[in-house]
């Protein structure tokens, strides 16, 4: 990460970034409002340790786009947005509740411009948290009148995703053919290795966390690979559920997949790894539509007022979106992305700019 921020934000097409030093903490929270052409912008909160504030300030805006272009794409009435705490340390117990009620006051001073959620390091209980001062906070526990937790919800999505995806590369969405590797076993990871377990797929699962994942060798017989060497392990998908940043010049190489299809946000490291991706003849699902099931789950029943029916038909929505995407981008000759930006901004653009 070498731009300032002067860089970051000029080179920047989002609305607005709000920025607040909490003393008591030393803690710097960066609220990025890229877009409201569609509605409040909505997003979730990551606390994590930057190895500087312009690190944070980089991760917030492009996730920021990202949401936008998530709830263009999933036909939601919602704008993007994303907040990260850049922590010193990863706060527990009173000091984090106190840094929470801080940040919730800065989140209400907003008026619903922005309205955040669960993410990165940040749970539904810390949304209860949030809840005690601002009601712009998504995922708070169902006995707090939320919505409760969106990890099983974008699991679901991924898994349509990936029987999507092999229809299209494979002329089969037949997933007991198939082995797919699980890169992270956390609260989407885990869920979607059930599922597809009960699709009758082999399951590979790397996670930097031993216990996660011996948990799921007993529960299913799962093969586990170590997270070292996800990059270079063969399967037919590849299902990165941790961390971003996974798909660059050095990891496109060495893959040895057909397809990737996962939940985790800002999986590729640049842009022009969209193109490395095609021309290395690999299936790539764009992030930011697989993984819609937990911004539908949110936004749908908190926001929306869907009941389950509606929600279970929107989440199955991901498979026939990404199959519309493939088709837009092997007819034009794109990447998948581009395709995949193309309807999301097609959406914004039929909404006229305030
Ligand atoms: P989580 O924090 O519950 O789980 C992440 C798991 O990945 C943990 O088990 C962790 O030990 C493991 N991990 C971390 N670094 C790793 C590495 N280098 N290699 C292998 N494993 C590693 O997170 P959650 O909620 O399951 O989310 C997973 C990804 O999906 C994140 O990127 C998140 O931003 C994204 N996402 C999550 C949504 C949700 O509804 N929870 C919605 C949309 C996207
Ligand atoms: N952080 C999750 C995501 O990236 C869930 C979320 C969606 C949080 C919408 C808030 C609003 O999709």
């Amino acid at each position: 990460m070498t731009s300032s921020i002067e860089e970051l934000v000029a080179d920047w097409d989002g609305e607005a970034l709000v920025s607040h030093y909490d003393r008591d903490s030393g803690t710097f929270m960066f609220i990025a409002v890229h877009s409201t052409r569609l509605g409040p912008a909505c997003g979730g909160t990551r606390i994590r340790i930057y190895p500087t504030p312009v690190d944070a300030v980089h991760d917030v805006l492009r996730l920021a786009e990202g949401m936008t272009l998530k709830c263009a794409a999933a036909g939601l009435p919602t704008g993007g947005g994303k907040a990260v705490l850049a922590v010193p340390e990863l706060p527990t117990g009173t000091a984090r509740r106190q840094l929470l009620l801080r940040y919730a006051g800065l989140i209400a001073r907003l008026r619903g411009t922005y309205r955040t959620g669960p993410d990165m390091n940040t749970t539904g209980a810390d949304m209860d948290v949030l809840g005690e001062v601002t009601e712009f906070a998504f995922g708070r526990s169902p006995d707090n009148g939320g919505a409760g937790t969106s990890a099983p919800d974008t699991a679901l999505g991924v898994r349509h995703g990936i029987v999507a995806s092999c229809q299209h590369a494979f002329g089969s969405g037949d997933l007991a053919e198939r082995t797919v590797l699980v890169q992270g076993a956390g609260g989407v990871g885990r869920v979607l290795v059930d599922l597809l377990v009960q699709d009758g797929a082999k399951v590979l699962v790397a996670d930097v966390d031993p216990a996660r994942v011996v948990q799921l060798e007993r529960a299913h017989g799962i093969v586990p690979v170590d997270p070292a060497d996800v990059i270079g392990t063969e399967c037919d998908v590849y299902a990165p559920c941790a961390v971003g940043s996974v798909l660059s010049e050095a990891s496109i190489p060495r893959l040895r997949c057909p397809i990737v299809a996962g939940a985790a946000n800002a999986q590729l490291a640049t842009p022009q790894d969209a193109e490395r991706l095609r021309a290395a003849g690999i299936l790539y699902a764009p992030d930011f539509v697989i993984n819609s099931g937990g911004a539908l789950h949110l936004i749908g029943i908190e926001l929306l007022g869907w009941d389950q029916a509606t929600l279970r038909a929107r989440v199955e929505g991901v498979g026939p979106t990404l199959r519309e995407i493939y088709r837009h981008a092997d007819a034009e000759g794109t990447t998948t992305e581009a395709a995949a930006e193309a309807i999301a901004r097609a959406r914004l653009e039929a909404v006229p700019a305030a």
